[in-house]
């Protein structure tokens, strides 16, 4: 399975999923790495891999525009499941159009509590005591879609906003990765609101805890 993966930052999870495709048992590709950020260091790490990259700057067009123009550079590349891994802009219908129920995106919170800018911060401050990540399929919605896996990620407290996110991270290293090889492995099967992940006996199930 060639996927395609939308970055505009530092990319972490982009390199989770690059390590996952270089394992033996692998059995997806990063086909192409997308940026709206020109100095975006997950371009680097794409580079480092030896997989094409492209910089796609959003500055003066419109959100539709846009959209279409990431489709074809997906398409381009014979995309066939996009994963969005910090991108930092809500992809639209031409996207969505073009790979339905294909595109998944990682948060850091445990979806549906803390949607938006600044998840980690919002746990912190809500006080919750169990916080976590979640990937799911990407909707018209802002992180509303459906949940594919998610892992949870105690809060500590003496936690700092740093050392929360950083944990966060780490369960989203895990649970990226495994969601793609779910989904290239067509183990997804989608209900509504719901995914069933047809997991093989004695595999761990959709939820993680750390
Ligand atoms: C991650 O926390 C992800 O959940 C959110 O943006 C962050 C991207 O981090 N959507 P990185 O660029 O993958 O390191």
């Amino acid at each position: 399975m060639r996927v395609g993966v939308a970055i505009s930052g530092s990319g972490s999870n982009l390199q989770a999923l690059l390590d996952a495709a270089r394992a033996p048992d692998a059995v997806f590709k990063v086909a192409v790495v997308v940026s709206d950020r020109a100095r975006a260091f997950g371009l680097q790490r794409a580079a480092d891999a030896g997989v094409p990259t492209v910089y796609l700057p959003g500055a003066g067009q419109s959100r539709d525009a846009y959209d279409a123009a990431l489709a074809d550079c997906f398409r381009a590349h014979q995309v066939d499941w996009v994963c969005l891994a910090g991108f930092m802009r809500i992809v639209g219908a031409p996207v969505l159009a073009a790979f339905p129920q294909r595109v998944l995106n990682v948060h850091p919170s445990l979806l549906p509590a803390f949607p938006g800018l600044d998840a980690a911060k919002q746990a912190l401050e809500h006080g919750v005591r169990v916080t976590g990540a979640t990937v799911h399929l990407v909707d018209a919605g802002m992180d509303t879609g459906p949940i594919v896996v998610q892992g949870a990620v105690p809060v500590r407290q003496d936690d700092t906003l740093a050392s929360l996110q950083q944990r966060i991270h780490t369960v989203e290293h895990q649970i990226y990765p495994l969601a793609v090889r779910w989904a290239a492995e067509d183990r997804l099967r989608i209900e509504g609101r719901r995914v069933h992940v047809d997991l093989p006996a004695g595999t761990p199930p959709a939820l993680l805890v750390t």
